[in-house]
This record gives C-alpha cells, structure tokens and sequence, in this order.
C-alpha cells in the first residue's frame, strides 16, 4: 500500500461527462482527491485536465462498472495506493427505456446491473477503507423515476428505487462506523442523456415543473457536495430529491 494520501480521497463514477464531471469539480473544488471512473480515458483526462487547471488534484481510472469483478478492483486499487477511501458517489447509469410489455430480459437485466448492482459492489468494497478511517461519505444517485415511477422506465425506475431502499440500509448499518449514506434523485437535468429526448417531452416537463425550467447538472453537483461535507455529519439515510419541485415527496 502507498503511503497515506493528505486529502480525502473520493470516488466518482460516470465522471467522464454530464452529472458525474460536475459532480467530481465541485468536490475537487471541497479540496478532495477526485478519481474519475468511467470507461473513456480520454473523456476522463479531459475533466483532470479541467479540474486541475483549476488548482485542483484528480486522476482517472477506466472501468466498465456493469462488470461486478472490475468495479471491486477498481476500489481495492484506489485505497492500496492512497492508503484511503473516504468519499464514494454511484453515479454511472444507463437507460434502456421501453413498455414493459415489450422490454426484454436483457434490457432489464443490464440496467440493473449497470445502476444497481454496481452501486453494492462499490459500497461493499469501499466500506471497509471507510471504516478504518473511521469516517466516510456514500452517496448514490438516484431519480425521481425511482420516486414515483415513469412509464417506459420499468428497469431504470426499479433500479433507482432498488438504491433508495439500498442506501437507506447500508445507512443502518454503518452508521456506527461514522459513515454516512445518502441519496440524491435528480429531476429532469439537461445531459447527453436528457439531449436524445424528444423535444414534446422537454417542453412538457417544463409545464409541470414548478420552477419552470430543467436543472442544470451543476445544481445536483451541490447537493453531493453537502453529502459529500465535514458538516453533513449529522444526516444519513437521506433522499433528497433536486427537481425543480417536481416530486415533492
Ligand atoms: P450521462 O449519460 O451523461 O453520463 C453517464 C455517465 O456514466 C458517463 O460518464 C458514462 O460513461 C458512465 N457510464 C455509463 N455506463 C457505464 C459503465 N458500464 N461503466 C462505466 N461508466 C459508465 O448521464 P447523466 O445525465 O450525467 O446521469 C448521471 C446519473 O444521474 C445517472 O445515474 C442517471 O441515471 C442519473 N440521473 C440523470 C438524470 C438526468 O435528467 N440527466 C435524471 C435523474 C437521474
């Protein structure tokens, strides 16, 4: 193992792009240690580079999360070289959205393996270097799909309500480790994710959003960033949903 990096050392996966870059900005701007897991390296340098120049510390790790066995390597890999891992966000998700009379096994199958069985893979792994820290922030994005539900998601919302239920346990049972779980459900946010949808469905979640517009992935990278904080201590098991008001659950 190497010796102990300074900083805290936190963990974003699907930081290539869209949520997760943001995400892993605003918690290099905290002054952590970002590793950026996605499986693009040369879209991962891209956003070191960004953070970097901007007088923060990060470095990217490829790893394909929907492969359970990478994803716990990727994490052992992380704490033998910094010697620590205090800060975990699963961010990395997939759509494959269509009626559930029609979807297939498959499409099922690999949103729940790439948004919710990646997700336990890397709790399970980080939990252990957070408990010898004895601190530790985890962090898991969720949806509002997972909240209440959308047609054509059948998968993708069962996955997102798999990592409230998920969080929310792991939040019991680590709490007397001083490790916190929390979750963040984002609204509609413009990502490349959001970008393929058609232009009716833009519009419409404009119509029923109380704060009239689509978030900005910016504005869900604050709310981790709180998760992610010294003073967020007092606050687990949470599910704080950034929708404009959409929800209001
Ligand atoms: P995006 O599609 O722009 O980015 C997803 C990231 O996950 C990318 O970095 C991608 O490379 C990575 N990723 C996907 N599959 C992977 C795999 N097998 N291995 C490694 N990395 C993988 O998505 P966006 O919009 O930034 O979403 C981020 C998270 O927020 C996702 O979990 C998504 O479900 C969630 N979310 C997004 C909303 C939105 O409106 N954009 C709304 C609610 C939740």
């Amino acid at each position: 193992m190497a010796e102990k990096t300074e900083k805290r050392v936190a963990v974003v996966t699907g930081a290539s792009r869209g949520i997760g870059a943001e995400i892993a900005k605003s918690l290099a701007a905290q002054g952590r240690h970002v590793v950026l897991v996605a499986r693009n390296l040369e879209k991962l340098d891209a956003v070191k580079a960004e953070i970097e120049a901007d007088g923060g510390s990060a470095e990217s790790r490829t790893c394909d999360i929907a492969d359970g066995a990478a994803v716990a390597a990727m994490i052992d890999g992380v704490f033998d070289d910094h010697g620590r891992l205090d800060i975990l966000v699963n961010n990395a998700g997939i759509t494959r959205d269509n009626l559930s009379m029609r979807m297939s096994d498959e499409e099922f199958d690999d949103v729940i393996n790439t948004n919710l069985r990646s997700a336990f893979v890397a709790c399970r792994a980080a939990a252990r270097p957070m408990m010898r820290g004895k601190w530790g922030r985890i962090i898991n994005i969720s949806s509002v799909a997972g909240l209440v539900g959308n047609p054509g998601q059948v998968n993708y919302a069962a996955s997102k309500a798999g990592l409230v239920g998920m969080t929310k346990s792991l939040a019991k049972e680590l709490a007397g480790k001083n490790i916190t779980a929390n979750v963040v459900a984002p609204g509609f946010i413009e990502t490349d994710m959001t970008d393929v949808l058609p232009d009716a469905i833009k519009e419409g979640v404009k119509t029923f959003t109380p704060l009239k517009r689509m978030g900005q992935a910016v504005e869900i990278a604050s709310a981790v960033a709180y998760f992610a904080s010294e003073g967020s201590s007092y606050t687990t098991g949470q599910v704080l949903a950034v929708d404009g008001g959409m929800t209001m659950c």
